[in-house]
């Protein structure tokens, strides 16, 4: 019998169940089969095509793997030009347009769409009886570079759909995602490779690859944004953008999900305001949003402008990246001795504050960045966290800058500094260096840690210079007469700082963990400890291979936990802040507090970084109270993250696996909405 005739069946049979898979794991972020099934059936396919050549079709998913390099890119013409946008700034620029807008349509009503304006680039892509045939990039609008074969590697792109028109061709922006992005610059900085300045030039890079194996590497993804010329088919094209972009929705392309119709000015202003405060938390990074006339008889109307349709613009969110002069590079002892370098900047406004210091991580940093003193540098503070330096404006070396160099000495103590093999940082070992005794007391006083109010920088300070306290421990075994006697305080504030002190015994296990400073356990972990553990003397005699059974701990951390039970001193400190009366075990669990009302069960929480507005321990209640559950550590079973400021590997991972992700915004908003905010 002909062996041809299955084969092709199967082949068929095996690209429509791929593509079906690769829609709902890719587009839809919700896959049916495990990893292993899914290769099990690419490899299924690649068999065949091999044993049968002229089955392989272009639109085959065994395709995405890249082609050869191609010797240069060809061109293509854009059938209708891709247009740019218009931009405008703040509430009162987009009032302005609405204005004009509602002027030429004499009236009219309007509806507007709000999407999010993705940092990427431009692309058109068509379809040709339900394969896709060719993909470009912008270029000047008219004429762009073929990279269809580039194109085919991202996965986020459906090489084939069904029930579309005969021809047509939609537009989107393909993008790299913040996790990609940083994936990508850790490889090329271990190569020795210059790093992408951010995601947007990162996945230029990586869609103009002449050899498309490369491309495929990358992990681009693509989010469409518009349907562009359409020919043939029965149906008639939508109406509005809303309508079209629902139609791509079905036909299997990804559409951003956090759309929005608004039809007053106020709508807009609440969609930018909320993205505004969740951006942090997109996977991808979103420069604005973009604002769009919905009916398509009303845009035909509003015509177009130079390169700028009249019936669009976008709505930029303040710029989080500036340039500035990069004056010097200090040095910050860390409490564990690390010599930390940071940027001291010509002061300048980024994201609506003014940033004089920015963290420069450590020697690699500076090395692989090659930034030095005097250069002008782009810094970048993207919602809470620390400012950054992204690196040199190389173009505006004057050849005056200075290259950095780690000094040979703790500028604390002149102990000398050294760089242990296989770390990062510069350490001074000197456990009696002053500055680490100080930023140690400064941690276990600090809100995370014993919360001591009134304990703070220069009170503290104060203390250590008078010798009061060398450990964390002395703080309890300060006097009344000792404090009076401190220069700066007065009879009041010194009872407020014995109150503190005194409360401060009370703390819950886990942050009296987090007080200790122990190597490599934040608060996250401690408070992963003092769930499984319940005191510190069961912690303290946990060995190396019982604490890596808690979720998120690993050998490292394992091996600096165990470390630091077994130093002299260390248990000397936890002697005495026993003797002090500091509670070290957690309290008796209490019982669940569910309410009647219980809209979250079978949902699977986890928690991760610090919330502004209420403790962990609150926002786990309230959680329960609505039937969630919460747990330690992101799972396959983890169904929403709720990310605050400084989240920690958790938000990676939940991204990885799909869960929900909610910054702080977003969770008091699904609070509320329960009642319980
Ligand atoms: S619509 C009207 N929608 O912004 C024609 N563009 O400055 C513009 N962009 O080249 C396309 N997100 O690369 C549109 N949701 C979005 C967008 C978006 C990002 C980019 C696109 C375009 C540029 C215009």
């Amino acid at each position: 019998m002909n062996e041809r005739e299955p084969a092709r069946q199967r082949a068929a049979a095996l690209r429509e169940q791929i593509n079906y898979h690769n829609h709902r794991y890719y587009v839809l972020d919700s896959p049916e089969i495990s990893d292993a099934e899914y290769d099990a059936l690419l490899q299924e396919l690649r068999a065949l095509e091999a044993r049968f050549p002229d089955l392989l079709t272009p639109d085959s998913p065994t395709q995405r793997v890249g082609a050869p390099p191609a010797e240069a890119f060809g061109t293509v013409e854009h059938r209708l030009p891709m247009l740019s946008l218009s931009n405008v700034f703040d509430n009162q620029e987009l009032a302005a347009w609405h204005k004009r807008v509602g002027g030429l349509l004499e009236g009219a009503p309007f509806d507007l769409v709000c999407e999010h304006k993705f940092d990427g680039l431009a692309v058109s892509l068509v379809y040709q009886d339900g394969v896709f045939s060719v993909g470009a990039t912008r270029g000047d609008g008219y004429r762009g570079e073929d990279v269809t074969a580039n194109l085919r590697t991202v996965r986020t792109i459906p090489l084939q759909v069904k029930g579309g028109p005969r021809r047509f061709e939609v537009r989107g922006e393909v993008i790299l995602s913040k996790a990609q992005f940083e994936r990508i610059n850790q490889e090329r900085a271990r190569q020795g490779m210059p790093l992408y300045a951010n995601p947007r030039n990162s996945a230029a890079g990586s869609l103009r690859q002449l050899d498309s194996r490369i491309t495929a590497q990358r992990g681009l993804e693509v989010y469409i944004y518009a349907l562009g010329w359409v020919e043939g088919g029965d149906a008639p094209a939508p109406a509005t953008h809303w309508e079209s972009l629902q139609l791509l929705k079905s036909l299997g392309f990804r559409v951003n999900p956090h759309l929005a119709l608004a039809t007053t000015l106020d709508e807009v202003e609440a969609y930018y305001q909320e993205w505004l405060s969740r951006r942090v938390a997109l996977p991808y990074q979103a420069d604005g949003i973009v604002v769009k006339v919905n009916s398509r008889a009303q845009q035909e109307r509003l015509g177009v402008v130079g390169r700028e349709p009249r019936w669009a613009t976008a709505y930029k969110f303040p710029s989080d990246q500036a340039t500035t002069r990069l004056l010097e590079i200090g040095i910050n002892v860390g409490r564990t001795g690390t010599l930390n370098p940071y940027a001291i900047l010509e002061p300048v406004r980024v994201g609506g504050v003014t940033v004089s210091q920015a963290t420069l991580h450590n020697e690699d940093y500076i090395v692989e960045r090659d930034i030095r003193i005097g250069d002008w540098v782009i810094v970048q503070r993207a919602g809470e966290v620390i400012p950054q330096i992204i690196g040199p404006v190389l173009g505006r070396r004057t050849g005056g800058e200075r290259r950095f160099q780690m000094p040979a000495a703790c500028p604390s103590c002149g102990h000398p500094a050294l760089r242990p093999p296989g770390e990062a940082a510069w350490s001074c070992l000197n456990s009696a260096c002053p500055a680490q005794q100080f930023r140690k007391l400064e941690h276990f006083a600090s809100k995370g840690a014993m919360d001591i109010k009134g304990v703070g920088g220069a009170t503290l300070e104060a203390m250590v210079r008078a010798g009061l306290v060398k450990d964390p421990a002395d703080v309890y075994f300060v006097t009344r007469e000792q404090l009076l006697a401190l220069e700066r305080l007065a009879d009041k504030s010194a009872q407020n700082v014995l109150d503190a002190i005194a409360r401060s015994k009370e703390r819950p296990l886990a942050n009296v963990i987090a007080a200790l400073g122990i190597l490599n356990v934040g608060e996250e972990t401690a408070r992963d400890l003092a769930e499984r553990f319940r005191s510190l003397d069961a912690l303290s005699a946990a060995g190396e291979e019982e604490l890596q059974t808690v979720p998120n701990i690993g050998p490292k951390v394992a091996a600096s936990i165990a470390a630091f039970f077994r130093d002299e001193g260390n248990r000397a400190v936890l002697e005495k802040l026993r003797q002090a009366g500091v509670r070290l075990a957690a309290e008796p669990a209490a019982a669940p507090a569910t309410g009647p009302f219980q809209p979250w069960k079978g949902y699977q929480f986890v928690l991760t970084g610090t919330l502004a507005s209420m403790a962990r321990g609150e926002a786990e209640q309230r959680i329960r109270r609505l039937g969630g559950a919460v747990g330690s550590s992101v799972t396959r079973k983890t169904t929403h993250l709720v990310a605050g400021a400084a989240p920690g590997s958790k938000l990676e991972r939940a991204r990885e696996l799909g869960a929900t992700v909610w910054d702080e915004a977003a969770f008091l908003a699904a609070l509320r909405q329960h009642g319980q905010a």
